[in-house]
């Protein structure tokens, strides 16, 4: 049976000054996971937050935190993300030296584990470590901001993923990232894509977090029923 679409709002578009907040928000309005950007200033160039930071989420929600590392040699804070309550960590093929034991190290820390692609980065970048993903992330815009619209050259990528991963690894999610909103959603949900982080669609929404949500959720919808 496919899974129901998953939408998981990114924190990063918050209000920085109310984030626990805006955290409980998501989880009250329906959100599946919740999106935590973690940037270095060196992988790109904003530094967003961290471990601490992650913490604080951990203990003001209960939905699986998402923590996407774009982050330059992520190997050494894997456990201490883990520790902080990450239920996924996703890296990126471009930041690491060994994807599989990278891989490998976030499953042996009890999280699923996940891969990045950068726009310009191909899927065979990872086709190795697929059997060994929980989580594929595509990113539909350059890693960095928030607010930045959707690329469509994303689509074809998916589907060539959803092709591989039918045949090493079923179990794997396709997560796209970067301009989802109710109009760009159904091309992604069509290609195959199965979870939606949104930033600012959710927390920008003219009329809040809930409308934000049910927007993405009713165009996932939508376009399951076509
Ligand atoms: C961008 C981040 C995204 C970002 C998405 O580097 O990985 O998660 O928050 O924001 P929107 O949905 O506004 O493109
Ligand atoms: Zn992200």
């Amino acid at each position: 049976m496919a899974l129901r679409p998953l939408i998981a709002p990114s924190i990063l578009s918050a209000d920085f000054a109310r984030l626990g907040e805006q955290v409980s928000e998501a989880e009250q309005h329906g959100a599946d996971w919740l999106h935590v950007d973690v940037m270095d200033g060196h992988f790109v160039p904003p530094i967003s937050m961290g471990q601490m930071v992650t913490a604080t989420f951990r203990r003001s929600t209960s939905l699986p935190l998402d923590v996407h590392l774009m982050v330059q040699q992520p190997e050494g804070m894997l456990e201490s993300f883990a520790e902080a309550g990450a239920a996924h960590i996703t890296v990126h093929v471009e930041a690491v030296e060994q994807l599989n034991k990278t891989l490998q190290h976030i499953k042996d820390l009890g999280c699923r584990a996940g891969v990045s692609l950068k726009p310009a980065t191909p899927v065979a970048a990872i086709e190795d470590a697929l059997p060994l993903a929980d989580i594929v992330l595509v990113m539909s815009v350059e890693p960095g901001y928030g607010g930045q619209a959707f690329m469509p050259e994303a689509l074809p990528k998916v589907r060539e993923l959803r092709q591989k991963l039918d045949a090493a690894n079923p179990d794997a999610l396709i997560v796209i990232d970067g301009g989802i909103d109710a109009e760009t959603l159904p091309a992604a949900l069509e290609a195959s894509v199965q979870v939606f982080v949104a930033g600012s669609s959710v927390y920008g929404h003219p009329d809040g977090v809930a409308a934000g949500i049910q927007a993405l959720r009713d165009a996932s919808l939508q376009g399951q029923e076509r």
